[in-house]
């Protein structure tokens, strides 16, 4: 089909051929305006979602080593990408897979087969064979003990409260990231499918902490408005929000060297540092418990929660690589700096949460060590993303952290499925 940059460029006195291109300029004209409509609706909807409180000054990360930025020309498509495929029947050719790119792509985006990224496809599989849903899991016991004035020490509670609190909005700002923000801008049809399954399980994810929320009666307001209330999970969020604003800015596209580059900061945002990092000192705290028999089902909770993330983390980091790959002009002296910049920045921010939620040692754990697990993560996100590690030396305090990542659903389900609960897989229709 021709589009509409062929058609300007195609010199032509026939005057319907040009009658047309009047019409069809038009109609582009009545999409932008659209399209900005929409966008300043998007806009005006994470300024709602932003949260007031102005995070305090933090440590700085160590700064970095001053280096000139080579001058590089950006060798991008001189047409913006097309996020949303046009369809005709004038043309009959065929989606290959050499057409398909990871952004700026503008082959059709409605053509899922053939693969150009199997990884993708296996990890959407892979997400639907993890299927979970939080009414699976027993509350029975956590209840009891939530409401019993023993059993739990106040430093157990106010962990519990402030995981809950952090998480119940931290998956919400993922889900309206990847809907919002990175979709429209991830031009390959099988890493959009992933994209949905993704976002689906950050829906589930955000019902599995509303349903404990809601199980063991605690203050709603208090937990879900605590990313304006309390400033070590405040600051985490609003850390996040600004990378989301970025890439939603009217009429904002990929296309050039800067916009690209802005999109590689969303991903490294989201998939290093806030599900990469920001997850993992509450992920840990609220697992110990666990592992010492105290809120058994808010910790399986976390536990498939946990699965899904890590597999959520891989998929980004393969994305962000991948964009690499076929941009290599973006991952230049000053991107590489600003993202490991962003890794330290993060971990601070988390190590910040881990003080404030640990003021002594809980759990058979303390902030220090909690400290040394978190560059432990950092570390390997930056080896993740092909940047040298920053904490040498630095040992993993919760080894058995990794293994509960790759609990099989199986280990615990068959002891606590509700019975009348069927994952679609096992329906009949008879
Ligand atoms: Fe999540
Ligand atoms: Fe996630």
């Amino acid at each position: 089909m021709l589009s509409w940059d062929d058609y300007e460029e195609a010199p032509s006195n026939d005057q319907a051929v040009i009658a047309e291109a009047a019409t069809q300029k038009v109609a582009a004209e009545d999409q932008a305006a659209l399209e900005t409509r929409v966008e300043a609706k998007i806009e005006s909807a994470v300024e709602i979602a932003a949260p007031q409180y102005t995070a305090p000054p933090v440590a700085q990360a160590p700064a970095a080593p001053a280096v000139a930025a080579p001058v590089v020309e950006a060798p991008v498509a001189a047409t913006p990408a097309a996020p949303v495929a046009e369809v005709s029947t004038e043309s009959a050719e065929r989606v290959t897979v050499d057409q398909k790119a990871m952004i700026n792509c503008r082959a059709d985006l409605n053509q899922l087969v053939p693969f150009k990224y199997e990884w993708a496809w296996q990890k959407y599989l892979d997400g639907c064979a993890n299927h979970w849903m939080p009414q699976e899991v027993n509350m029975t016991a956590d209840i009891a003990l939530w409401k019993s004035d023993e059993g739990l020490s106040d430093d157990e509670r106010t962990i519990i409260k402030r995981s809950l609190g952090f998480f119940s909005t931290a998956d919400s700002l993922v889900a309206n990231n990847l809907v919002l923000a990175i979709y429209r801008l991830i031009t390959n049809p099988e890493c959009r499918q992933y994209l949905l399954r993704q976002a689906f399980e950050e829906a589930i994810h955000t019902h599995a902490y509303q349903y404990c929320i809601e199980s063991l009666g605690m203050d709603e307001g208090e937990i879900f408005n605590m990313y304006h209330e309390v400033p070590s999970v405040a600051t985490k969020a609003s850390w996040a929000i600004k990378y989301t604003k970025e890439i939603n800015e009217p009429g904002f596209t990929t296309g050039t060297l800067e916009t690209d580059k802005a999109l590689l900061k969303n991903l490294i945002a989201y998939y290093c540092v806030l599900e990469g990092i920001f997850f993992y000192c509450g992920f840990t705290q609220i697992l110990s418990m666990g592992r010492r028999n105290k809120m058994t089902g808010t910790s399986e909770q976390f536990q498939y929660i946990l699965r899904d993330e890590s597999m959520h983390v891989n998929f980004g980091i393969d994305v962000i690589n991948q964009i690499k790959l076929e941009n290599p002009q973006l991952w230049d002296q000053e991107m590489q700096e600003s993202a490991r910049n962003m890794i330290l920045e993060g971990t601070t921010h988390e190590v910040a949460y881990a003080r404030d939620t640990m003021p002594r040692g809980v759990l058979g754990m303390n902030a220090n060590m909690m400290e040394e697990y978190l560059q432990f993560i950092a570390n390997r996100r930056l080896a993740q993303i092909g940047l040298a590690e920053q904490f040498p030396g630095v040992k993993n305090p919760f080894p058995w952290m990794s293994e509960i990542m790759d609990l099989k659903k199986e280990k615990n389900f068959f002891e606590t499925r509700v019975t009348d609960y069927q994952t679609g897989g096992a329906l009949t229709w008879d």
